[in-house]
């Protein structure tokens, strides 16, 4: 066991933050994998064996991410038991906002009545959610706030390229939530690692849609509002980073990986999952996945995954939690919570 860092020792003298409540939204529409067999040449046996992939959400006609993770918001604070009105923060992880302004957290706060929020949206890919929750974490732990709203919200449907088999298979929509707060009894968020690497961001992006490539370009005939992914290269960095985070947030928290109950990873690919599962040396049965059900939601994915995991039983008070996390950036991060 390593001794914490000054980070977490600084953390441990300051008041502790829980995640007090939890939601999640899929849209109802079903898209299987026999339905994509008719928009490109791939079968169901290519992508279960590839990914897991067994389905995935998509949004309805005029759903857009706030819709999602507005819905998702609701269903965590039902679950915290509190009001809208006691939400002092709004924060939305996504690369699929509503509009690039207002920010989709503004949309939110409409949405719900938050009319005592701040609102902004955080962009790290997939990592999103977690990236969010440290933010979270810091602006309670420094007493600037007391109850933020976590929302990790993607309709990826909206930039992928129906075209693509390379990657029109592995993406989905949805949005999941948390609330968080100091709860006392010294459980919650323990350690948390973030880390990114923009030298790699050509192997995981949308090139258009922004500054450099405005979207009503002479290259729209180039899809490049689409999500463009080299898979080898993302997979083989899927791995080592959260894997690599994974180990610096168990070394902060001062634990070694039989210690948690429940490990809640992205939900990209299963053979990533187990790839990571085999290098911990952690049985699956211990991983929380539903990416059978939803593929890919991007920032939402662990953030439903938790939820799920946290209604269906799959944590009790006290235990260890490990979530990671990895997306275009790159970026990847892990947290550590007691729950
Ligand atoms: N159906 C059938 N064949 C396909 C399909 C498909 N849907 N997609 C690709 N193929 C073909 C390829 O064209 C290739 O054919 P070729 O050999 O004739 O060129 C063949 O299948 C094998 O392709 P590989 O790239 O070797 O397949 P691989 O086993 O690597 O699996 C996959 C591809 C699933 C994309 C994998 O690399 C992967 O999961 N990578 C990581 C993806 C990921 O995690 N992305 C999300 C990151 S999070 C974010 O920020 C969005």
């Amino acid at each position: 066991m390593s001794t914490p860092n000054p980070r977490t020792r600084a953390q441990q003298s300051k008041r502790t933050v829980s995640i007090i409540g939890t939601g999640s939204y899929l849209p109802e529409r079903v898209l299987t994998n026999a339905e994509l067999t008719k928009l490109v040449e791939t079968s169901d046996e290519w992508i279960v064996s590839r990914t897991g992939i067994k389905e995935r959400r998509v949004c309805a006609e005029g759903e857009a991410t706030s819709d999602l993770a507005a819905n998702a918001a609701q269903a965590a604070l039902e679950n915290a038991g509190i009001g809208a009105d006691e939400v002092d923060l709004i924060i939305v992880a996504t690369v699929t906002p509503d509009m690039f302004f207002p920010s989709t957290a503004c949309f939110v706060q409409q949405k719900i009545g938050a009319k005592n929020a701040a609102c902004f949206d955080v962009s790290a890919a997939c990592a999103g959610f977690l990236y969010a929750i440290e933010i979270a974490q810091q602006f309670i732990t420094s007493h600037t706030y007391d109850t933020v709203l976590v929302i990790g919200a993607d309709k990826l449907t909206s930039i992928v390229d129906w075209t693509d088999r390379n990657t029109c298979v592995l993406f989905g929509d949805g949005a999941g939530a948390a609330v968080l707060r100091h709860r006392g009894g010294g459980h919650g968020v323990i350690s948390t690692f973030m880390a990114s690497d923009g030298g790699l961001s050509d192997i995981l992006y949308i090139p258009g849609g922004g500054s450099r490539f405005p979207a009503v370009d002479e290259k729209t005939g180039e899809r490049l509002n689409c999500i463009k992914m080299a898979g080898k290269e993302t997979y083989k960095h899927a791995v080592t980073s959260m894997l690599d985070a994974a180990n610096k947030a168990l070394a902060d928290a001062n634990l070694d990986p039989e210690d948690l109950a429940c490990i809640i990873p992205h939900q990209a690919n299963l053979r990533i999952i187990e790839a990571i599962a085999d290098r911990m040396k952690v049985p699956m049965e211990r991983f929380m996945i539903n990416l059978d059900r939803y593929g890919n939601t991007s920032a939402g994915a662990v953030a439903i995954a938790l939820d799920e995991a946290n209604r269906t039983g799959r944590m009790k008070v006290g235990d260890y939690v490990l979530l990671v996390v990895f997306g275009g950036g790159l970026t990847w991060a892990a947290s550590v919570i007691q729950w």
